[in-house]
């Protein structure tokens, strides 16, 4: 016996082990190598000492003792002013302060500013993910929330990165990003995505990640106008191993945004544990020391909530949360978040949008810090989260919730005619430049294409060497500018001089700067988030809300029910007021809108086929059927109740003019019924035909089984709105009054 319960295996487990839950990695936690995302025991408590106005002891290490990274927090991120009243105020003060409506964003922020990494991660203790949130929706510091996109393709393709780039822009991504297979290709993906988001929209920034030293000449170029993969780390070891310092990033943010490039830093939890080199400090810890050195060295945002090693967090306990915690806290740094969902962080389609909604619902200044506006296989960044064949859940979520995502819904002829003219002035630039041609067919491929198998082959090696000849030139945003001009596209050219005009300007490097559809800046100087409780901050409502509203499968009422409606049902009339019979018979109470309001079943049933179908089924069991309609109600029960109080047998059929049946028998309660065909949907004229004869055996004392109908799980979901606007109609043709009347129905029975 002992045997046999070994081998013996649960269906109903076996069923959940194929479920796509089950192909994630779970690990328990480890502190010692880092694989913890709070509370590790090996985790300092907050404490900071100042003498003369220098910082003598940081969490728990003595200035002797401090690293890279504690020196750099010391000296350029603590707020001293305010370190020592900060750090003196009871962690749980300082979250309750975050969810207070009462105390504004301001007033916890210059807190913040004094708090060591160790103090911020006992604030966020303090905080379950739904008071996360709220803190969220407050020291977020952009009000207005957006959406950046990733656009690139496996067969770097430039007419398809266009129009890729095209269409992002037109549902509304503030930011596009791009990367290479290649290396070599990348000042080509640069030109190509940074052409098409100034087609589809004017004021897109876009960025290529790559190599620094690349990335930035990309950006002198004007290729790119933000940069945003200066990686950080928390613990020195993991720093170094990247040759860098904080120092060092210090000075190339400082770099980029000398020549009018806007910058975030990229970090997040599970890093370092990646790199071997977490000194046995938990996930959160690290990444508030992440932020900090963001902060002191002058970034206006950063890009976190794990991003790359996003998995690496989920495979831990409490890891959604933790990823939660750090959008928080770079947001009460005062930084421009970009929360991560941009790799792919789950199998599962129920835990990847359960996880979205905590950035979803507070939003963020970039809910994605990239969404995959490519098929997964084309998504050049490793597959993203959330990607091209997920648009239309996107759209619907921010309809659902009305909670603006910072993307909106389009038609397909917006979309064709904005891939259409993006892939054409990059076919125009090429030609201009004298880069290798990009045919009409490359250019229709990419207009109507879903992914990169739908473009016909390239040849790289020429694209790289054209590729190489942008950076020996002097080629930049002025020779895009010449270019577009002469191959016939002033819109396009006018919008990347103007991205030049506005680099010069400056403007966007103000912190979570974005570009609105008017070209104008929309950062946390001119759009600051004002929340502070209900009836403030971001709403979505207005030209906005109904834009979100209008997704292109929404139909109007009307249309649900067109096809029950026509001309009356020519072979039935009415034929006096009903009476109460006294032969064997079966009778057949039908709706108010039988045969005249509404002419067909919700499955497209002609009414007199399934009068039909019903009588043949009385008929083959030898006995008669009368139809009478009701007035009074459109209630089904109620139908079929009449039907029975008439019938001579007692027995009678309730029929509603969507098809809904109720089999009854005078006597019964209202609600009680022999059988009971709810589903309308699953009613054939076969079926008919079976309840006529179940009815006709009833009448005559007999005791048929059941009609056996299917249930169909999703009829409900399908048909909810026709079922109602069905019933509405009906109850529209009700007479409160009215008694029922007899129905002639012009029909004789097939003689057997
Ligand atoms: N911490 C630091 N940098 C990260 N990146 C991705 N995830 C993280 C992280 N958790 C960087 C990568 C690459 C870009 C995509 O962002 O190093 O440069
Ligand atoms: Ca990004």
């Amino acid at each position: 016996m002992a045997d046999q319960s070994q081998v013996a295996r649960s269906r109903r487990f076996l069923a959940l082990e194929g479920r796509d839950i089950n192909k994630e990695t779970f690990v328990t936690p480890w502190a010692e190598a880092g694989l913890m995302v709070v509370d590790s025991p090996y985790d300092p408590a907050p404490s900071l000492r100042i003498e003369n106005g220098r910082v003598v002891e940081l969490d728990g290490k003595a200035e002797a003792d401090f690293d890279l990274i504690d020196r750099f927090i010391a000296e350029r991120a603590l707020d001293l002013t305010v370190a020592e009243e900060a750090m003196s105020i009871p962690s749980l003060d300082i979250a309750r302060m975050l969810v207070d409506i009462h105390v504004s964003a301001e007033t916890v922020r210059r807190l913040v500013f004094g708090c060591t990494p160790a103090k911020l991660v006992d604030v966020m203790r303090q905080m379950s993910p739904l008071e996360m949130m709220m803190g969220l929706a407050k020291m977020r510091v952009r009000r207005t929330p957006a959406n950046q996109a990733h656009v690139t393709n496996w067969r770097e393709h430039p007419a398809l990165l266009a129009a890729d780039a095209a269409e992002a822009a037109l549902r509304g991504f503030a930011e596009a990003e791009t990367t290479v297979r290649v290396a070599r290709m990348a000042p080509l993906n640069a030109l190509a995505i940074l052409i098409g988001v100034q087609t589809g929209r004017g004021g897109v920034l876009t960025q290529c990640a790559v190599e620094e030293k690349l990335g930035l000449t990309l950006a002198i170029k004007g290729l790119t106008s933000y940069a945003e993969t200066l990686s950080v780390y928390g613990t020195e070891r993991s720093f170094v191993d990247g040759d860098d310092t904080p120092w060092s990033k210090a000075f190339l943010n400082a770099a980029y945004a000398s020549r009018g490039v806007k910058i975030r830093f990229t970090s997040g939890t599970g890093s370092e544990a990646l790199m071997g080199h977490a000194e046995q400090k938990s996930m959160l810890y690290l990444e508030a020391r992440c932020l900090l050195i963001t902060r002191g060295a002058g970034s206006q945002g950063v890009q976190n909530g794990s991003i790359s090693c996003i998995a690496l967090p989920e495979a831990l306990p409490g890891g959604v949360r933790a990823v939660l915690a750090e959008n928080l806290l770079a947001s009460m740094l005062g930084l421009e978040v970009a929360s991560g969902n941009d790799a792919l962080a789950s199998h599962s389609q129920i835990r990847k949008t359960a996880k979205l909604m905590l950035q979803f619902i507070p939003g963020t200044d970039f809910i994605f810090s990239g969404y995959s506006a490519v098929p997964k296989k084309d998504n050049m960044f490793g597959g993203g989260n959330f990607d091209a064949d997920d648009l239309d859940d996107y759209d619907v979520l921010q309809r659902d919730m009305q909670i603006d995502g910072g993307l909106r819904p389009i038609f397909e002829e917006e979309a064709l005619a904005i891939r259409r003219r993006a892939a054409q002035a990059i076919q125009a630039v090429y030609a201009q430049l004298g880069f290798p041609p990009i045919t009409d067919a490359e250019v229709e491929a990419a207009v109507t294409a879903h992914s990169s198998d739908d473009l016909p082959e390239r040849d790289l090696v020429p694209d790289l060497a054209a590729a190489d000849g942008v950076l020996a030139s002097d080629c930049g945003l002025l020779t895009i500018v010449r270019a577009l001009h002469a191959g016939g596209f002033p819109d396009v050219a006018r919008n990347v001089f103007e991205m030049g005009r506005q680099r010069v300007a400056g403007d966007y490097l103000h912190p979570a700067a974005i570009f609105d559809r008017a070209f104008r800046v929309q950062s946390s100087i001119n759009d600051t988030n004002d929340y502070a409780g209900p009836g403030t901050g971001y709403r979505l409502t207005g030209d906005r809300w109904n834009e979100i509203q209008s997704i292109r499968q929404a139909k109007a009422p009307h249309d649900f029910i067109a096809a029950q409606q026509g001309s009356p049902a020519p072979r039935l009339a009415e034929a006096g007021q009903a009476y109460v019979g006294t032969m064997p018979e079966v009778v057949i109470a039908v709706g108010p809108a039988f045969g005249t309001a509404l002419v067909r079943t919700i499955n497209g049933l002609d009414h007199e086929a399934v009068l039909e179908a019903l009588l043949t089924g009385i008929a083959s069991e030898g006995l008669i059927g009368r139809v009478v309609k009701v007035y009074h109600t459109s209630d089904c029960a109620a139908i079929g109740h009449v039907a029975a109080r008439l019938s001579g047998s007692g027995i009678g059929i309730g029929l509603q003019s969507r098809g809904t049946t109720v089999l009854t028998r005078r006597g019964y309660a209202p609600l009680h019924n022999l059988e009971l065909f709810p589903q309308s949907s699953s009613l054939t004229l076969a079926i008919y035909e079976q309840i006529g004869r179940n009815a006709a055996r009833y009448a005559k004392g007999e005791a048929p089984p059941p009609v056996g109908v299917k249930v169909d799980n999703t009829a409900r979901l399908r048909l909810i709105v026709k079922t109602a606007l069905l019933h509405r109609r009906e109850t529209e043709e009700v007479r409160r009054d009215q008694p029922p009347v007899e129905l002639r129905f012009d029909w004789e029975p097939a003689l057997p």
